[in-house]
């Protein structure tokens, strides 16, 4: 009975049958496994029939009668859930060494398949960052070749006012491809910050000035309600100011010319069971067409674009900098009001401890 207890506790899944290919031995964890519900009867039954959706396992386990040795570990993918175990078998003998039985101890290793299949897509997503980083370096300096030239044209032609057009269209349609071009590197860049004591003020106060360089604000007003108060967090002071621009460029574009956008800060003291923690939050707001939901889902999604000539990094690139801060980033968005989003950055982070 005590062995019976070990068996059917154990965290392998374990299962034996008689020579005539009846169960005679299945434990919790091989039900679970298996997806089948327990019944009291199933002991004496023919395994087939108890394991009648897995046909696999039933013929690999009968079929050990017949090998003159044994595998030492063996794979197995399970139809009906796609479940992987691995397992291996072994002959049951009485006394006498003549073979009454076989069983077979296995495990799930579909959790284990799927760590291995994340490691595997990390590294292919490192390599494809490396490809990215290298064309773009590449791409960088034949453009900057094509807007000087452009430039140098322009003005040995400036009494043809059609060459004047066109050479201005091709110089900003180069820049613009230079923009791009430095998103995906500030993108697959891997990141290192440089932490000193920021305040969220500076670096908002800088991504006004920034994102109005970059973006058309036209009439959008804006309002910032930063208290002076607020305390330093330990940040990446440029690479925080990264974060608010391409916010605030996202709200401009999002509202093409009229409206209004607000950027607030507040502290809040979050209550962690221990003695709490302060974080800082910042909340852009804009009352432009808002996000509708299977859009709002991928957003911060890297090349996730509506916009004709977007390249889809921006949100990308700001949750790569606040994660690197051990921030958080919420969104909120009602479609025909506006959207806001909200960064949260801890006062004193892991960083600094
Ligand atoms: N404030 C906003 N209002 C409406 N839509 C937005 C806003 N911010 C982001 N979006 C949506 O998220 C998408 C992705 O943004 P982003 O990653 O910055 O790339 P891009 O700006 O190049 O399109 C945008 O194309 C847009 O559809
Ligand atoms: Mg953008």
């Amino acid at each position: 009975m005590f062995f019976r207890h070990i068996v059917s506790g154990m965290r392998n899944g374990v299962l034996a049958i008689t020579r005539d290919a009846r169960l005679a031995l299945i434990n919790d964890e091989a039900y679970r496994i298996f997806g089948v519900a327990p019944s009291p009867n199933d002991g004496g039954q023919p395994l087939a029939s108890v394991l009648k959706d897995h046909p696999d396992v039933v013929r690999a386990l009968t079929g050990v009668f017949d090998l003159h040795h044994m595998p030492a570990r063996v794979e197995l993918r399970l139809k009906p859930s796609g479940k992987v175990i691995g397992y291996t078998l072994a002959l049951v003998r009485d006394d006498g060494g003549q073979v009454v039985g076989a069983s077979m101890f296995f495990r799930d290793l579909t959790r284990v398949e799927q760590i291995e299949e994340r490691e595997r897509l990390r590294d292919r997503l490192a390599a494809v960052g490396e490809m990215a980083a290298m064309i773009a370096h590449e791409v960088k300096n034949p453009l900057a070749g094509i807007e000087v030239m452009a430039g140098l044209l322009k003005r040995k032609v400036a009494d043809v006012p059609d060459a004047q057009a066109t050479l201005s269209d091709i110089i900003k349609e180069a820049k613009m491809a230079n923009a791009i071009v430095q998103e995906v590197l500030d993108f697959v860049r891997p990141i290192r910050l440089q932490v000193e004591h920021t305040t969220v003020r500076e670096a908002v106060q800088g991504a006004i000035q920034l994102a109005d360089t970059k973006a058309r604000r036209g009439n959008i007003a804006i309002t910032v309600n930063v208290p002076p108060g607020l305390p330093e967090i330990p940040a990446d002071q440029h690479q925080l100011t990264q974060v608010f621009t391409n916010l605030l460029m996202n709200a401009y574009e999002a509202m093409h010319g009229e409206g209004h956008v607000i950027v607030s800060a507040e502290r809040m003291h979050v209550d962690d069971g221990r003695d709490g923690h302060d974080e800082v939050q910042v909340i852009i707001t804009d009352n432009g067409p808002g996000i509708p939901q299977d859009v709002a889902d991928r957003v911060f999604e890297p090349f996730f674009t509506t916009k004709p000539k977007g390249s889809g990094l921006g949100l990308a690139i700001v949750r790569k900098i606040v994660d690197a801060h051990d921030g958080r980033l919420d969104l909120k968005s009602v479609p025909g009001e506006g959207t806001a989003i909200r960064v949260t950055l801890p006062v004193s982070g892991a960083s600094e401890e």
